[in-house]
């Protein structure tokens, strides 16, 4: 944890900021004005005035606009104009020769050369790094910088100058400058997605504070943990490359590197994006409840995991998390997005948390009630038991919390993608509700949202097909236009549309 310390708050997309609106008002000359002054002239020449008046109107409609266009010259039209892909955005690692040993497993569960431009920086040449790991750039000397923080490491400062130095190579054609330590896995797609949201011609500084309310009272609420990843924009990155030295020598007092760029960021008067699928995640354990309860917002990033048990059962930790990647990369805006459907025959409540698990709940579960996140996970230091999140508690006896199936396998064709999930049974707990099966298969379409769409998500619905087998199947579809997320639409919905896509 290199970089340092995430969270959540309502989106705030401050996007549509048209630089024309300020000049609209281009009053055009009163025609009264005009009418003034000709009154007492003869009526083809009033005629011929107002012609003219009408021909001025034009003219400093014209003339009022005309900097807008010259302004855009066409590769400012382009650059506006076309989507942000993979080969816009650069991804900088913080590592240190002693931590990239063990941490490069996990920059290679999301790195590959051909799809993803990367730099790694290191304190020291590394002992071996493996070809598969992202190029090895060593940091600048930063030992003429204060550190007068006791109990702190002041490599602190080098992780910062990584922000500086990723700006200074100039390389071509990046919009994002994406930050984030050697455990912190990013899944890039979305990455990609969420920032296409933002114009990188302006000054943005993206990312997540913690989960931990305490820890955001230490640093900051409106700092982007650096852990989970930030992304700054090219235009406020090359601003910021040029001021951070300066600006370091003031904060030779504070903790972490993110604390630092928080500190100059918000100097230049710049303040956070919030976006909460960058996860710094403060919290240690089970991170069951966490990752089952994801906000609409795409999954931009998981860290600390080496404090995290494996995701999955049975499995190690990058073994595990190579299991979430893999169903990321058949539907990447799905992953762990959160769909509740109801079956009222059996009265039973699905809670599909996608490419994950899915937890099934005997009788009828309100949905805001399977939103919460699960207090599955201990707090990242004892003291620090408040979250930034609704937060419900878990059931200590395994026969009282809901039956789990966690994915098994993922697959996609051009009719949709099917994932299964099987039934993880506790040891403690081998009493199994016989009404239900060890299998659930869910058909999907690939989740593609438009930019605009990401600007006002909505949940999507789904429906328990009646089951011919052992197999219980759901399909997720769009909800439609007034359907409601409980038991009692259920019904209604899957009888005047067994299988439709929710289109009604
Ligand atoms: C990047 O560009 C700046 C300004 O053009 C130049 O001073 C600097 O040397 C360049 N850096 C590299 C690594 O080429
Ligand atoms: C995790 O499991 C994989 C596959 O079985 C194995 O290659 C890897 O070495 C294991 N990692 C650790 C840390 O045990
Ligand atoms: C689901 O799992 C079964 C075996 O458990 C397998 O035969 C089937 O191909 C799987 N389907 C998908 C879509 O992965
Ligand atoms: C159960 O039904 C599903 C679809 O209804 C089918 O894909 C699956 O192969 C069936 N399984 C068995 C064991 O018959």
């Amino acid at each position: 944890m290199m970089f340092h310390r995430r969270k959540k708050e309502p989106d705030t997309l401050p996007l549509s900021n048209s630089p024309q609106q300020s000049h609209t008002p281009n009053s055009p000359m009163p025609s009264s004005f005009f009418r003034f002054r000709t009154s007492t002239l003869t009526a083809s020449f009033t005629s011929f005035i107002l012609l003219l008046s009408l021909l001025l109107n034009f003219y400093f409609l014209v003339i009022l606009w005309a900097p807008y266009s010259t302004d855009l010259t066409p590769s400012a039209v382009v650059s506006r104009l076309s989507p942000t892909t993979r080969r816009h955005v650069l991804f900088s690692v913080a590592s240190s020769s002693l931590s990239w040993q063990h941490r490069q497993s996990y920059v290679h569960l999301w790195y590959s050369a051909k799809s993803t431009r990367a730099l790694a920086f290191l304190d020291t040449p590394p002992g071996n790094s493996s070809p598969l790991s992202p190029p090895v750039v060593i940091s600048g000397d930063a030992s003429g910088f204060p550190y007068t923080l006791q109990g702190g490491l002041r490599s602190a400062i080098r992780v910062a100058r990584v922000v500086k130095e990723a700006v200074d190579r100039n390389e071509t054609d990046v919009r994002w400058f994406v930050f984030g330590d050697d455990d912190t896995v990013f899944f890039v797609e979305n990455v990609v997605k969420t920032l296409s949201k933002y114009d990188h011609d302006r000054w943005f500084y993206i990312g997540s504070n913690s989960e931990s309310y305490d820890q955001n009272t230490m640093y900051s609420f409106e700092m982007a943990f650096g852990g989970g990843g930030f992304a700054i924009s090219h235009s406020l990155a090359k601003v910021l490359a040029r001021v951070l030295d300066s600006c370091l020598r003031r904060y030779g007092f504070l903790y972490g590197s993110d604390a630092r760029i928080y500190s100059c960021v918000a100097e230049l008067g710049v303040t956070l994006t919030h976006e909460p699928g960058f996860h710094q995640l403060d919290m240690r354990g089970n991170l069951f409840g966490v990752l089952a309860a994801h906000p609409l917002s795409p999954l931009c990033s998981l860290h600390h995991l080496d404090a995290a048990e494996p995701i999955f059962p049975n499995m190690n930790r990058t073994q595990a998390l190579g299991h979430l990647i893999a169903a990321t990369n058949v539907d990447p805006a799905r992953i762990l997005q959160q769909t509740v459907c109801y079956d009222r025959s059996i009265s039973l409540t699905f809670s599909v948390s996608w490419g994950f698990a899915i937890q099934v709940y005997q009788g009828n579960v309100l949905l805001p009630d399977l939103l919460a996140v699960k207090k599955t996970f201990a707090p990242w230091r004892k003291i620090h038991y408040n979250f930034m999140l609704d937060t419900k508690d878990y059931p200590r006896d395994p026969c009282k919390r809901p039956s789990i199936f966690f994915l098994k396998s993922v697959a996609s064709d051009k009719r949709g993608v099917w994932s299964n999930y099987t039934r993880h049974v506790e040891k403690k707990c081998p009493k199994l509700n016989p009404n239900l099966p060890d299998k659930i298969i869910v058909y999907s379409r690939k989740l593609d949202r438009s930019i605009e769409e990401m600007k006002a998500p909505r949940r999507q619905c789904c429906n328990v097909l009646p089951s011919l087998n052992e197999t219980i199947s759901i399909r997720i579809r769009q909800c439609g236009n007034n359907e409601l997320i409980s038991m009692e639409s259920y019904k209604m919905s899957l009888s005047l549309c067994p299988l439709c896509d929710g289109k009604r």
